[in-house]
């Protein structure tokens, strides 16, 4: 009796070993495309955790409130497509530095990199910005994460605010992002969440902040000096 449950215990492991090998080779947009489902407005979102709180919690806060009139999103893909119609009445921009992204990105589209963002729009010119899932895939050091939140303060006005979301996993992470001074933010606490972070509780371990520029009215291009 004991000889055949260990036999059964091990060749459980080794099916579940099996599994894991096989779902290792199986690359990350098939695993996600599996994900796609209809949403309203005729977008084809995705069905993660991470996703739901974006698209259902946070972006619907942000789009509730008068001050919040205009926003830069980076980073597109197909399941961004379409994204404009989760801000309605908003002014929506997106970027990236991908051009071929660009087939999913929204009308007012700008082919370019986040740490260059003074070269496309002026100062102060932003309520809000997301950066979803962009730290780790691509800016990844410390040196590029710096670069990029002073390029966000810039672009940003007065008391703006930032999301930024990433995923805290050995394929992902942003070694970059803890070590560095969000410099010229404050933590933001979301009111419909009580909490200035959130941390899915999907497999991709994905993780956002939020925060608000400290900028006041006065501080001009000169901002790095001032802060
Ligand atoms: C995983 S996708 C994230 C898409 C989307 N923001 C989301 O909510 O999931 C990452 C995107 O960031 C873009 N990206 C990476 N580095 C960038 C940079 N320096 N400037 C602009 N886009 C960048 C990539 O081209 C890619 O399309």
């Amino acid at each position: 009796m004991e000889k055949t449950h260990l036999s059964a215990s091990s060749e459980k492991s080794a099916v579940s070993s099996l599994v894991k090998m096989v779902k290792r080779c199986v690359p990350d947009s098939v695993k996600l495309a599996s994900k796609a489902r209809l949403r309203p407005g005729g977008r084809i979102g995705l069905n993660l955790p991470d996703r739901i709180f974006l698209e259902q919690v946070s972006i619907p806060w942000f789009a509730e409130q008068e001050e919040t009139r205009s926003v830069l999103d980076v980073g597109t893909d197909w399941y961004t497509w379409k994204y404009e119609v989760l801000f309605p009445g908003m002014e929506y921009q997106s970027i990236d530095f991908d051009a071929a992204k660009a087939k999913f990105a929204s009308p007012n589209h700008v082919v370019g990199s986040i740490l260059e963002l003074d070269q496309y729009f002026e100062e102060n010119r932003f309520d809000l910005i997301i950066c979803n899932g962009v730290f780790g895939w691509g800016v990844d050091d410390c040196a590029d994460i710096e670069t990029a939140v002073s390029q966000f303060f810039r672009v940003l006005r007065p008391g703006g605010y930032l999301v930024i979301g990433w995923n805290d996993n050995d394929d992902h992470r942003p070694e970059g992002f803890e070590k560095t001074d969000v410099k010229g933010f404050e933590r933001f606490v979301l009111p419909p969440i009580e909490s200035d972070h959130f941390n899915s509780a999907g497999s991709n371990r994905h993780q956002f902040r939020f925060y608000r520029s400290v900028k006041s009215a006065s501080v001009s291009s000169q901002h790095e000096t001032i802060l």
